[in-house]
Parts: structure tokens; sequence; C-alpha cells
């Protein structure tokens, strides 16, 4: 048996309003709240994550940002730092995500920044990591994951490697219904874990590995029972509470 807990996080995105929010809150928390042994965590925008945070308290579920600066202050027009997200009881950041980094110029050496600064906050970092369909074509899917892996934890100190969670999510597969096979799954989580064992063999049994990419309820059963699977980063069917409760119900 694997000693991590599986974590199923729902990353909203640019989705809902503060009224909608508050709707999908409050069909989702009634479906989840007999789902034992397994993290439930929603990551809204960062104008719900006040509210949710209330709406929450007491129950299984917990509240994740989606991005944050390195920075506790500073001249960062339109920037969230780590201690903002953490007096608003926030539980944790998504940080790295393909998004980000493609669309907003997210780069490693800020993410080397940004892991280290997430845990002195006492926030969980999830780490995004993936290829896009072309590198996975030109066999550079474990190039590309190495240099992630290894750059942006690089400010992370040893004894706290564990605490990191990883998010494996193939660029191909996000938001295109064209979900990962599950050995391309399992081997690339597989790899992403012994990357971590590079560093500690004994922090790399503790890190949580999820697999994110067009996660609905039809696949999830199969996908979360692969070996080093330790949940899923679900986009588009975290916006649907019965399907996302579903998902949740499939990692139990
Ligand atoms: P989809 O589940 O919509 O493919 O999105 C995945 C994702 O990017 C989660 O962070």
């Amino acid at each position: 048996m694997s000693p991590r807990t599986p974590l199923i996080a729902g990353n909203w995105k640019m989705h809902k309003t503060l009224a909608e929010a508050e709707a999908l809150i409050g069909a989702l928390l009634p479906r989840v709240s007999t789902a034992d042994g397994v993290d439930v965590a929603i990551c809204p925008p960062f104008l719900a994550l006040q509210a949710m945070v209330d709406s929450t308290r007491g129950s299984r579920v917990q509240v994740y940002a989606q991005n944050m600066h390195h920075a506790d202050h500073g001249a960062f027009t339109g920037e969230v730092s780590p201690p903002m997200l953490d007096e608003l009881e926030v539980r944790g950041v998504i940080l790295g995500h393909s998004e980000r980094r493609e669309l907003f110029g997210e780069s490693d050496r800020e993410l080397a920044l940004k892991l280290p600064a997430a845990l002195q906050a006492g926030l969980v970092p999830i780490l995004c990591v993936g290829e896009t369909e072309s590198e996975r074509d030109a066999g550079e899917t474990e190039r590309k994951l190495r240099r992630q892996v290894q750059e942006d934890l690089e400010g992370v100190p040893e004894s706290r490697l564990g605490e990191v969670v990883i998010a494996y999510e193939p660029i191909w597969a996000i938001g295109t219904g064209k979900v990962a096979a599950a050995e391309q799954a399992q081997e690339a989580i597989a790899f992403v874990r012994a990357l971590v064992a590079d560093r500690s063999r004994e922090q790399a049994e503790r890190t949580r590995v999820l697999y994110g990419g067009s996660v609905k309820p039809e696949h999830a059963a199969e996908l979360l029972a692969l070996p080093d699977v330790d949940g899923a980063l679900v986009g588009g069917a975290s916006l649907d509470a019965e399907s996302f409760a579903s998902i949740v119900a499939a990692a139990v």
C-alpha cells in the first residue's frame, strides 16, 4: 500500500464568478462529504478564494490558489504574494501550470524561487510539468520532464521535497479530450518520482505525483489505480459538481 493519501484537485482556471462559485461549492460539498481517505481541493480564481475558504470551513475540501509571486511584497503590479494567500487560510497553490508557462511566460527560473517561497509561507505547492505533442513525438518527453523537475525544485531543501505535489500534465492532453493512455501516464509519473528520488529516495516515497489532462469520470478509476499515480488535477470536469464528485469517488 502506498503511504500517500491521494489528492483530487479541481483547477477552475478563469471560470466562475463569485455567485457561480458559491453555487458550485454548495452542490459539491454534500457530494464529497463521505469520501474518506482522499484529499479534495478546489483551485478557484483569486477573487473567489476568501468566499471559498469561508464556505468550505469545517468540510473536507481544501482551497488552493492558481498562481502567486515569489516575493512577500513589492512593486509587482497585478501579483499576489505568499503571505497574502496564507492569511486567507488558503492551503496551497498551483505553480508552473502550462497555461502560465506558455501564455504568460512563466519560467523555470521564476519557479525555482516560487517553490521554496510557497513552502516557507506554509502553502502546499502543486508543481505542474509536462511535454507538448511535438516533444513527445520527438522522443523528448524525459528530457523536458528532467529539466522542469530539476530546475523548478532546485531551491527546495531536500528535507521538504516530500511536501511538494507534482502534477504531470501532458500539454497535448489538456482541454483536448485526449487523455494519456494508462501506460503513458504511469511511465511518465514513475519517471517524475525517480527524478525526485535522485535527490532523496525517502522524500520521493512521500511526494504525491498527480496526473492531469482531460480527466473525466469515465476513465478516472483506471488512471487512479496506476501504481505511481497519487491523484488527479482536473480542469473542465471540476466545473461540474457531479462529475468532480465522481472523480473523487474513484480515488477512494
Ligand atoms: P482539463 O481537465 O480540462 O484537460 O485540464 C487539465 C488541467 O489543465 C488541470 O490543471
